[in-house]
């Protein structure tokens, strides 16, 4: 159904079969939130489930919770759950750590796999950490980083690839890379794949198994919904957990971690990818954010945040149009994630406007305005009055009024 009226933007909201999953969130009011895809909404069930971990857990029972309230296996529960979302087998996540730190790990564990080939292939407008990380790596093992300026990734690729790194999703422009023909393309010159399902997990219909991918990470905080610095989840596929040697080898890694050993024996499969002690309120937190997504299929997230997207670009061309907004994000709703952005001189302040009338984007160096739609909670509605919004700021000129709050650290 085309939507060209509020009314039949919130026609189609009753039809969602995702509806019910909105009541899982605890959205405030008068806030339309198109920031999920950087910090993810508050599980409606999480506040009360901290306050028991705090007060009872921790507070009267103490150290007994490891075992008795199953602190101690909720890395692997939450990683069984994030599995599914990312189209990957239970025992081939681990959730631990941030996303920088996992992505040493796996780019260490992935050319320790490849010991004779020299080079790692990443996109230097990838998220700056994996950049960051991908050059110490390379210089840390003797092997050359090479990196990616625009180009197809396939045309980088050679004999003496030992993996490309690459995000799925642009988190600039949103633009979707095709996971199973860029892996493809890895596996015939005989290098690896690994993805940053930064902004693909709890959106998109990841399949790393379909598309026979070798590594993964991703972030907790973002579309799982695991609160700000929510531990990280890693996959490696199972066929490579034979020669997994992760380069953190940490006591919660080992397979007997109570046995004080000094010498480390790796837990089997990705167990050996914690490193130390999990921070049990963040994990906790981000269980619930999980939890929320139990019985969707990922399907019915990617086809909604698609339809999300593709209503958010049309009400913009036809509503927002001589205003000076350039379309960055790709207009082909299968090359695109589950975000928008858009260029514009005065991005920083366009977004502050948006967000003192209730519409919470973000700004990203150096003139785009950034809007996630997390399919899980946000409406049809909510995209029809979020461009209200923006065609009243830009004819206005709400972006010029001094008022506006000044560049913060976070944009
Ligand atoms: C694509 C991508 N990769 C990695 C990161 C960094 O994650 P972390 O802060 O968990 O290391 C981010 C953070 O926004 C990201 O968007």
């Amino acid at each position: 159904m085309r939507i060209e009226t509020r009314a039949q933007a919130t026609q189609r909201d009753e039809t969602d079969e995702l509806a019910p999953v909105r009541e899982r969130y605890a959205l405030p009011d008068g806030v339309i939130y198109l920031d999920g895809n950087s910090l993810g909404a508050l599980p409606a069930a999480a506040p009360a489930r901290l306050a028991h971990v705090v007060s009872h857990e921790w507070g009267q029972r103490l150290i007994r919770s490891w075992d008795e309230a199953e602190w101690f296996t909720a890395p692997a529960r939450v990683a069984g759950r994030i599995a599914r979302l990312i189209g990957a087998g239970p025992d081939e996540v681990a959730v631990a750590d941030s996303t920088s730190v996992n992505l040493f790990k796996l780019l260490v564990a992935a050319c320790r796999l490849r010991p004779d080939r020299p080079v790692i292939v990443m996109h230097r407008h990838d998220f700056p950490t994996d950049v960051y990380i991908g050059r110490s790596v390379a210089e840390l093992l003797g092997r050359r980083l090479r990196l990616l300026d625009g180009q197809d990734p396939v045309a980088a690729l050679d004999r003496d690839t030992a993996l490309l790194a690459l995000s799925e999703v642009d988190f600039r422009t949103g633009a979707r890379r095709d996971v199973h023909a860029v892996t493809r393309a890895a596996h015939d010159v005989g290098a690896l794949a690994l993805w940053d399902l930064s902004h693909s997990a709890g959106a998109l219909d990841v399949d790393l198994a379909g598309a026979t991918a070798d590594m993964a990470v991703g972030c907790g905080y973002k579309y799982l919904a695991g609160g700000p610095g929510a531990p990280a989840f890693a996959m490696v596929a199972r066929r490579h957990h034979e020669g997994l040697q992760t380069p953190l080898p940490g006591w919660m890694g080992h397979a007997d971690p109570f046995a004080m050993s000094p010498e480390h024996v790796p837990g089997p499969g990705v167990a050996q990818l914690a490193a130390g002690t999990p921070p049990v309120l963040s994990l906790l937190a981000l269980e619930e954010g999980v939890a929320t997504f139990e019985g969707v299929a990922p399907g019915v997230l990617r086809q909604k945040g698609s339809a999300l997207t593709q209503l958010f670009i049309e009400l913009v061309d036809a509503r927002c149009s001589g205003h000076g907004l350039r379309l960055v994000s790709p207009r082909e709703a299968s090359r695109r994630g589950s975000q928008v952005s858009v260029r514009h001189p005065a991005a920083y302040p366009l977004v502050q406007a948006l967000i003192r009338r209730g519409v919470i984007g973000d700004f990203r160096e150096p003139d785009i305005a950034r809007f996630g739609f997390a399919p899980a909670y946000l409406r049809f509605a909510d995209v029809w009055d979020a461009v209200e919004h923006l065609r009243a700021v830009l004819a206005a000129a709400e972006h010029a009024d001094p008022e506006l709050p000044r560049r913060g650290t976070v944009t």
